[in-house]
């Protein structure tokens, strides 16, 4: 049985991680295990943490926090066909989901059980490193844009008819953001899109049609104007004031009047001292906001839960019917570009640090 090692929470609001041995755990029911080459740092990762008990209520402690995972398949569970050992693979660790709640499916480890349909071979040119940008954002962009109850998009595939609709994407150069481009592009759909002047080579290059500085003081009314003439397929609002700006946006556009949000209207990074008070402060604020704008205007906004997709057909038709061809045919890429901060599991918590800075079209890697 292979040695394993973890990056643990010990306890809500811990300081630090503590990187120490973990159990090993072999794959259930349609279930795998990799031994991981590289994991990527996501903000919910250090929000957990700063949060406490606040997000993520379910979770016992110690734990292991970690979405993203790409390495080398070491065991496959029974019924299991689409992977064989030795495989290599990325991943969208649910660890820390509400319904999976287990150490053994989280991300900062050494092994990490992967559910099978959250996982999707790599072509060999593609370094781990590159790969585990992908699967939250992956995910995340994709519960947005094709669960039922969130926009509710016609699904990507190599040969997506143009469905002659524009879609608003708010924070093109996150890391959600180059997936949902990428994600809508291949659905069918134009995508307009927003980022700092210096990233939008990046976002036409990944299949923006037009890209608008939102720091611009006319960026709305410039968007505005873009869809002139144009039927919306609703838009997927990304980073702070997001929503607040695609909610103008849409009620000057005709076509789908709904906001996918993936940021909660508060800030991410509240005060040190009264963090809490001041965050719910912000959130009921923010959100008050969002629903006054949107039942006033007859706009929907629905809150994207980026893993929700693993337990519904969204999760099959990325990981499993739409990712493997579009990775090994280069039609999709891994971005925004991975920013390796170390080796091993000590640097996850160096990844913490750099990524709370906050990141410009980077995503924080650790290599393992
Ligand atoms: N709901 C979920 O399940 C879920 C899952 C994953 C992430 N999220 C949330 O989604 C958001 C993005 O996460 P991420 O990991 O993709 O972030 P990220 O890569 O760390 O975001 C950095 C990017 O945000 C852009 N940005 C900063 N302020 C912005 C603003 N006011 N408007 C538009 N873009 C702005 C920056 O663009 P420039 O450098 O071009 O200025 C930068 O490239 C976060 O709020 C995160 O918590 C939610």
């Amino acid at each position: 049985m292979p040695t394993n090692s973890a990056a643990w929470l010990i306890a809500p609001k811990a300081k630090l991680l503590e990187v120490k041995s973990a159990p090993y755990t072999s794959p259930r029911e349609n279930e795998i295990v990799i031994k991981n080459g590289a994991v990527a740092i996501n903000p919910v990762d250090w929000i957990i943490p700063d949060m406490g008990k606040f997000m993520f209520s379910w979770l016992q402690y110690p734990c292991i926090l970690g979405f993203d995972n790409a390495g080398e398949v070491v065991e496959i569970g029974p019924g299991v066909t689409r992977f064989k050992v030795g495989d290599r693979v990325l991943g969208h660790a649910n660890g820390t989901d509400k319904n999976c709640n287990s150490t053994s499916h989280g991300g900062f480890q050494s092994y990490t059980v992967l559910l099978v349909n959250a996982a999707s071979p790599i072509p060999n040119t593609m370094s781990y490193e590159s790969a585990a940008v992908l699967p939250l954002c992956a995910s995340t962009a994709a519960c947005g844009l094709f669960e039922k109850d969130q926009l509710g998009l016609q699904h990507p595939s190599a040969s997506a008819s143009p469905t002659g609709k524009t879609l608003l994407i708010w924070g093109g150069s996150s890391s959600v953001g180059c997936n949902a481009i990428q994600l809508a592009v291949a659905a069918g759909y134009e995508v307009i899109t927003t980022c700092s002047p210096k990233n939008f080579p990046l976002l036409k290059k990944l299949g923006a049609s037009q890209a608008f500085d939102y720091n611009s003081k006319t960026v709305v009314k410039d968007i505005i104007d873009a869809f002139e003439g144009k039927t919306t397929a609703g838009a997927l609002s990304i980073g702070p004031r997001s929503a607040e700006n695609c909610l103008d946006v849409l009620d000057k556009c005709k076509g789908t009047k709904h906001i996918a949000m993936a940021s909660f209207p508060v800030p991410q990074r509240p005060p040190e001292r009264f963090a809490l008070l001041s965050l719910a402060a912000a959130g009921i604020s923010g959100m008050a906001n969002i629903w006054v704008k949107s039942k006033t205007r007859g706009i929907r906004t629905s809150f994207i839960l980026g893993s929700s997709l693993l337990y519904n057909e969204v999760g099959k038709a990325i990981y499993v019917d739409f990712l493997p061809r579009a990775l090994a045919e280069g039609t999709y890429v891994a971005a925004p570009e991975p920013q390796v901060v170390g080796k091993g599991l000590e640097f996850i918590q160096t990844g913490f640090d750099v990524q709370r800075k906050g990141v410009s079209a980077r995503k924080i890697v650790v290599s393992l």
